[in-house]
């Protein structure tokens, strides 16, 4: 089964349209519900008048002062409000204050423009200079989210002394997740014998972050609350926390009004309002000797975090923790900061972190090489990690790594060296078109950074129904990566059974164990292996209680489960995480193994851009990459793809507006992504290198695509147009033609 290109599970639903997603539910005498916002970045909340011609009376309002349970969001720092009350701060334009809902959806959208603010306005912060420079004090002491500090070696030791000593600036902006489905829940709340019980159906990632979310809400406990996690239509990272908010919102409106309501944000809304990618400012200084090897490192990161904390300090650590990229250094600094504005908070977008820092030192490595007129190529092939070497966090890589291999292979996929050859002749010409090649070498870091595994400690198992087939207990979620598929493939595998007996349970608290988020493209790799011993131990509880003799059939085995059940009740197993030996991490100091291991990859892609239009034509994109065992290669493929995509976007295209504190351009017609017509095709290499932690040797490949692009793409226009001040993501034409007027015209 591990290996084959079995059928989505859920394709066939999906494709049919039969697939049940939030805002398909059907509710009976469901309300809809609303939200009215802080529209100023910064102030005090003074009163809510609510206007004429609006029936009130048949409205269910909710403020801040209705909160049962604690008015803050459960999530890494508990900082974020559900609603602002009257006299509190309002930190970023796009903050809840008011819930408003009706049975008429028009309605409500009518009532909440109908809705206004008293607001005594105060000085915002708005960038991340402004923020670090303490123009106003927003958040604690020193507008800091989260700081973490690297370091390996002295890197202060060696500047005086290396025969390079190279500095450079980076720039990364916000990103849009663009799922397709928007941002949606459905909450009951009913009145029982043993207090109040809450239900929330809704499009997320995290089912038991939610859970959590609504128990502090409202001051339940455990039992009270059950969360269902319905088809999804994408998340990216972008439903990792959110929906603790919009599951709030929902919740506390259907415990007013007593009756369903559904909370489903138009497209306009959930861009202005929902997370997105952290901007960063990288600061890199570099120290090499003269044949180019890596002597020190100092990095200065810096995430705009936005008004509170969420998902921030997460992203912060993994962006640190590859900020390194994957070149040896012996001395190493890292000052990672995460920085308060009065903006709308982001939050995960695949890759967190990583691609941000990861866009830094790759761009960085080709402005070392230029400056020291040494080849890009040839300059990371001298530092790349080898077995035996050390990371910054003291990391030794345990494994057979071959980067300079899977470098070769990308720069074969793409005819590197006689492009760059080529084209070098051809762009001379008056010819206004200019092509180059590029590539970035790179790494992803899988599951959980740090102790997080073992924090999270998930369980995840698999029950025998009464027909004998198999289903998989999970809090995992299908965002279309095909959990669903690999999941069933991992059991089949261990189980020896067809594909088609083993299905997944519906992720409802109720119902399934705490697996963990789905995030950091964990799901493979560590719910997998868990699943994998779970099936095992199933198995082995099959034979130990007499009903299943090995060897079995499929048949066999579903007579055996048929009657264990019959006889039992119920029959289930589940499996723990276990931290893999040899893994050992400090979070205080920041050392140690920051990963069990990483996914290792190469990207090099060809550009043409057009000089009369400053237009940039991606002609060529190859993805080589080592992810362990690939458990399903058509989906594998279609990950690598997917991320690859979204990483042209964010290096091209994808620009997210602000004006004081909000997004200005939050529709699908002034937010570019790329489409099938924008790309070209992307070819897709898997260097296969099972890894003992991972289920039939698997790793996490699902952010990894994510990280290469832009550098790729950035190095490669570097090619195209020569040296110019690329050092910003997304690289539109208006920038890229102030950028060749700053060398053009002085
Ligand atoms: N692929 C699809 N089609 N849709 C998604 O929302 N999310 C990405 C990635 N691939 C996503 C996706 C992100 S951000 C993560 S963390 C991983 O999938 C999570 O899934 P995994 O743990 O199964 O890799
Ligand atoms: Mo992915 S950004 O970890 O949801």
């Amino acid at each position: 089964m591990i290996g084959a290109s079995s059928i989505r599970k859920e394709g066939r639903a999906k494709v049919m349209g039969t697939a049940c997603y939030t805002d398909d539910k059907f509710v009976p005498d469901a309300l809809h519900g609303v939200t009215v916002r802080s529209q100023v970045p910064r102030g005090i909340l003074k009163g809510i008048q609510f206007g004429e011609g609006i029936p009130w009376g048949e409205f269910t309002i909710v403020t801040a002062a209705d909160i049962p349970g604690t008015n803050r969001v459960a999530s890494v720092v508990h900082d974020q409000p559900f609603l602002v009350g009257i006299g509190e701060e309002i930190t970023h334009p796009e903050q809840p204050v008011v819930l408003l809902a009706h049975p008429d959806r028009r309605l409500a959208e009518k009532a909440r423009k109908a809705v206004t603010l008293e607001v005594e306005e105060r000085p915002a912060i708005l960038d991340i200079q402004a923020s670090l420079d303490l123009e106003q004090v927003i958040y604690g002491t020193h507008n800091l989210l989260k700081e973490i500090r690297i370091q390996k070696g002295d890197p202060e030791a060696v500047w005086a002394s290396a025969a390079h000593v190279i500095e450079g600036e980076y720039h990364t902006g916000a990103q849009e997740q663009m799922y397709l489905e928007t941002n949606a829940m459905v909450a009951v709340v009913e009145q029982e014998a043993a207090g109040l019980r809450v239900t929330v159906w809704g499009s997320l990632q995290c089912p038991y972050y939610v859970h959590g979310a609504l128990k502090q809400l409202f001051g339940l406990p455990e039992g009270q609350v059950r969360v269902v996690a319905m088809e999804m239509g994408g998340a990216f990272g972008g439903k990792e926390d959110y929906p603790s908010v919009n599951a709030g919102h929902a919740a506390l409106l259907a415990w007013k009004s007593g009756r369903p309501v559904k909370v489903v944000y138009d497209r306009e809304e959930d861009l202005a309002c929902t997370t997105k990618r952290h901007p960063s400012r990288t600061r890199l200084k570099t120290a090499f000797d003269a044949e180019g090897h890596l002597l020190a490192l100092d990095v200065d990161f810096v995430l705009d975090g936005g008004a509170y904390a969420t998902m921030s300090p997460v992203v912060l650590s993994r962006g640190a923790l590859h900020s390194a990229s994957v070149y040896r250094c012996p001395n190493v600094k890292v000052h990672a900061r995460a920085v308060a504005t009065n903006t709308p908070p982001p939050g995960a977008f695949r890759g967190f972190g990583a691609p941000q820092s990861l866009f830094a030192m790759e761009r960085h490595m080709d402005v070392c090489a230029r400056k020291m007129g040494l080849d890009a190529v040839e300059l990371r092939r001298k530092n790349f990690l080898r077995m035996g070497d050390t990371m910054a966090t003291g990391q030794v890589i345990r494994e057979d790594l071959d980067l300079g291999g899977l470098m070769d292979r990308a720069l074969e996929e793409i005819d590197y060296h006689r492009k760059r050859t080529t084209f070098a002749a051809a762009n001379d010409s008056q010819n206004p078109i200019k092509r180059g090649v590029g590539l970035a070498v790179f790494m992803h870091g899988c599951g959980f950074t740090g102790g997080g595994e073992s924090y999270l400690a998930s369980v995840a198992g698999v029950e025998g129904l009464a027909d004998g087939t198999v289903s998989i207990l999970a809090a995992s979620t299908e965002m279309g990566q095909g959990k669903n598929t690999v999941f069933a493939q991992i059991v089949a595998e261990a189980l020896k059974l067809p594909f088609d007996m083993v299905e997944t349970a519906e992720v409802d608290t109720d119902r399934v164990p705490n697996s963990g988020p789905t995030v950091a493209s964990r799901s493979t790799m560590m719910v997998g292996r868990i699943l994998e011993d779970a099936a095992i131990s199933f198995k082995q509880a099959l034979v130990q209680q007499g009903f299943l003799k090995e060897p079995y059939t499929a048949d066999g085995f579903r007579e055996a489960v048929a009657k264990a059940v019959a006889t039992l009740g119920s029959v289930k197993c589940y499996g723990q995480y276990h931290r893999p030996p040899n893994i050992a991490w400090n979070d205080a100091t920041y050392q140690g193994d920051a990963y069990p291991t990483y996914s290792w990859a190469c990207y090099a892609a060809e550009v043409a851009v057009d000089l009369d239009t400053y237009e940039v034509k991606v002609e060529d994109f190859v993805a080589v990459q080592e992810v362990g065992r690939v458990v399903n290669p058509t989906l594998a493929a279609g990950q690598i793809e997917g991320g690859v995509a979204q990483g042209i976007g964010w290096g091209l295209w994808e620009e997210v507006t602000m004006k004081q504190g909000r997004m200005i351009n939050n529709q699908m017609t002034n937010y570019i992504i790329p489409t099938s017509a924008d790309l070209p095709q992307i070819r897709v290499v898997f260097l296969e290198n099972p890894h003992p932690a991972g289920p039939g040797g698997a790793k996490g490949l699902g952010e990894l695509p994510m990280d290469g692009p832009a550098p790729a793409l950035i190095n490669a226009l570097e090619n195209a147009l020569g040296p110019l001040r690329l050092d910003e993501v997304p690289m539109t034409p208006d920038r890229l033609l102030g950028r060749y007027e700053e060398v053009t015209h002085g």
